[in-house]
């Protein structure tokens, strides 16, 4: 699949997915190219349908989208509780086990999301695998002591490596930690791993979301489908 392709997918779920949005509700809003099409047409509703709700947002990257078509945004610490957070992911398994965080977000986008009464995710076809790992897996660190955790890593057989930016400085996150990215292809206990990284010391949070989402929506050549979480 070629990227015009993925993006036409992309967008294909974000609009179904905008579909969710009634007058009223609170929202939570992930992050990605995937969720600027989202954004981008419940901004188009807002402005032709006078569509009314208001978002609680997982990066500064999407309340600046979201503010410029003039939906308030709250901080997640004002609101009692988020009707639906609709976000991408980078992949999902058929247990609904996913890896997130290709777009620097995961911490802020976990918060919201363990904080939200349903999760929906918004894919390409591509995203939706068998087993889950072949997306490198992001880790966020605190930058003291970084790289230690990378080398205690690279001892467990992770393959990790620190991400940069194209001018070859530390990518840094919304909360200014560094993303260490793990080379595994394969991730067969995901359960297993995610405790192992999180009672890792100088380990943030990670990128395995685990049997959390709801409903998956995926762009799909036929059209968009959903799939629904029997475990949930
Ligand atoms: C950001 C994320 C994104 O949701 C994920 O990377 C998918 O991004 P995209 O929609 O651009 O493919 O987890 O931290």
């Amino acid at each position: 699949m070629d990227k015009a392709q993925q993006d036409a997918l992309k967008k294909a779920a974000g609009i179904e997915a905008a579909k969710i949005v009634k007058n009223g509700m609170m929202v939570g809003l992930g992050t990605g190219s995937t969720v600027r099409f989202l954004v981008d047409e419940l901004g188009r509703r807002v402005k032709e349908e006078g569509l009314s709700f208001t978002g609680v947002t997982t990066s500064r990257r999407t309340q600046e989208q979201a503010e410029g078509y003039g939906i308030k945004i709250l901080d997640i610490n004002e609101v009692d509780h988020i009707d639906v957070t609709i976000d991408g992911s980078d992949e999902v398994d058929k247990n609904f086990n996913g890896i997130k965080g290709g777009g620097a977000a995961l911490l802020w986008e976990k918060i919201v999301a363990i904080n939200s009464d349903r999760i929906v995710w918004i894919v390409d076809a591509s995203k939706v695998v068998d087993t889950i790992g072949k997306f490198p897996l992001p880790v966020e660190v605190i930058p003291f002591g970084s790289a230690q955790v990378i080398r205690k890593f690279e001892k467990r057989g992770y393959k990790p490596v620190l991400r940069l930016d194209a001018d070859g400085k530390e990518v840094r996150t919304d909360e200014n930690n560094f993303v260490v990215d793990l080379h595994m292809e394969r991730i067969e206990h995901p359960q297993e791993l995610a405790k192992d990284l999180i009672e890792t010391v100088g380990v943030v949070e990670h990128g395995l979301f685990l049997n959390m989402v709801d409903t998956v929506i995926v762009g799909d050549p036929n059209g968009p489908r959903t799939l629904t979480n029997p475990n949930k």
